[in-house]
């Protein structure tokens, strides 16, 4: 049967954005016979506006059935003063907390347009293709005991860093089915030589590689050192893998050796759902961006690589994904520019509707 995505295109940008991917899934259906069942929906303010709240029940309910959910951006000034239980970011907190995303996906890729963007060295940079699976659902973010208590005279900060067994299991597992569709190579990060949870981490991800996946490489690095071979030398790399806490911070390096913040996707995965597939979220990284919306200036490229991913590993296409970043990587070369894109040098940029439609054009020339 047709496979189904959920679109929640939110708001500020998110909308803008949206309308991009849309002309691009329309193409897949018209011209490379791939059609998916798709439906649109509300989230972030935009939903607390028409219902109340950031995330309806109904709409949950859809994108648990959905095969693939993707999602534009939420938040804006309007909603600052919201109560936190009804501001946008908990639409999305509600989607991975009851989806069980556990598996963030965030790729650092270089276009070879942009290498001179990025805060590194173009030879350092230039063709770099790397992911980072940062486990999303646990860790020292969620750990218990938290809190501020009194000890004594003075007030104490607590946190505690947390995993179990199983958590660290599941998370591996996923960066290891992906280096077997890329690289083949997993790095796993941690501090075992200074935390009880990163001995576990290494000891859980050694027995998951000797069971299950022997032929993919598998090194191991302390996670300080791995933040300086990223800046380093980023290449080496093809997946890693890594708590929630190092992942954030990773994960943010890694972003700043290619650019833009408007060129980053991202994918959240968790447990297959009866058909096979996993739950799934893809979005840019990206927020709402209140200082550019409504003008035509945003770069819908995040969003159009969060759809190459859910080709890639929600509907096993990955020619087709294929096929879509090449036609990015494409409209680059020829010298199309959203303003976010602009060097010092200057030139005339192009809006995200004639961005879009560059693509579009690129991928009719493939
Ligand atoms: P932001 O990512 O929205 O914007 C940061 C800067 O990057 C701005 O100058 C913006 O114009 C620029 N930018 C972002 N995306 C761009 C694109 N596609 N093309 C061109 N330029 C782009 O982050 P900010 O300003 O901290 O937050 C704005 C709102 O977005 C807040 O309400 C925040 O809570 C929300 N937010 C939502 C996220 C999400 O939906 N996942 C993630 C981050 C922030
Ligand atoms: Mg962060």
């Amino acid at each position: 049967s047709t496979p189904s995505l959920l679109i929640l295109p939110g708001d500020g940008i998110g909308p803008e954005v949206m309308a991009e991917v849309r002309k691009i899934v329309d193409w897949f259906g018209k011209k490379r016979d791939l059609a998916f069942d798709v439906s649109e929906d509300l989230v972030g303010g935009a939903a607390y506006d028409a219902h109340g709240a950031p995330l309806s029940d109904a709409t949950m309910a859809r994108a648990q059935e959905a095969d693939a959910v993707l999602l534009g951006a939420v938040g804006g000034p309007k909603y600052d003063d919201l109560d936190f239980s009804v501001k946008p970011e908990r639409g999305l907190l509600r989607l991975r907390k009851e989806m069980d995303l556990f598996a963030n996906l965030r790729p650092a890729q270089c276009f070879d347009a942009l290498a001179d963007f990025s805060s590194l060295k173009r030879d350092v940079v230039a063709g770099l293709d790397i992911m980072i699976v940062r486990e999303l659902t646990s860790g020292i973010y969620f750990g218990e005991p938290r809190g501020i208590v009194q000890e004594g005279n003075e007030r104490v900060g607590v946190n505690t860093q947390r995993y179990t067994e199983s958590e660290i299991d599941r998370v591996a597992r996923a960066a290891f089915e992906l280096a077997r569709r890329r690289g083949n190579k997993v790095c796993s990060m941690e501090k075992a030589n200074v935390m009880e949870s990163g001995i576990l981490w290494r000891e859980v991800v050694t027995k998951v590689h000797a069971e299950s996946y022997p032929d993919v490489e598998l090194s191991h690095m302390y996670a300080d050192a791995g933040a300086m071979q990223l800046c380093r030398a980023p290449k080496q790399f093809d997946v890693i893998v890594t708590d929630n806490l190092f992942g954030d911070i990773l994960s943010d390096c890694a972003a700043m050796l290619t650019g833009s913040l408007g060129m980053l996707p991202s994918a959240s995965l968790g447990a297959p759902m009866a058909n096979g597939r996993p739950k799934a979220l893809y979005e840019p990284v990206h927020g709402s961006a209140p200082d550019i919306a409504g003008q035509g200036k945003a770069n819908p490229i995040a969003c159009i690589l969060s759809f190459a991913m859910a080709l890639r590993y929600s509907f096993d296409k990955g020619e087709e994904a294929d096929r879509l970043e090449r036609a990015v990587e494409a409209v680059l070369a020829q010298g199309a520019r959203t303003p976010d894109l602009m060097g010092p040098e200057g030139g005339a940029p192009i809006s995200t509707t004639e961005m879009g439609d560059a693509v579009l054009d690129a991928l009719d020339a493939s």
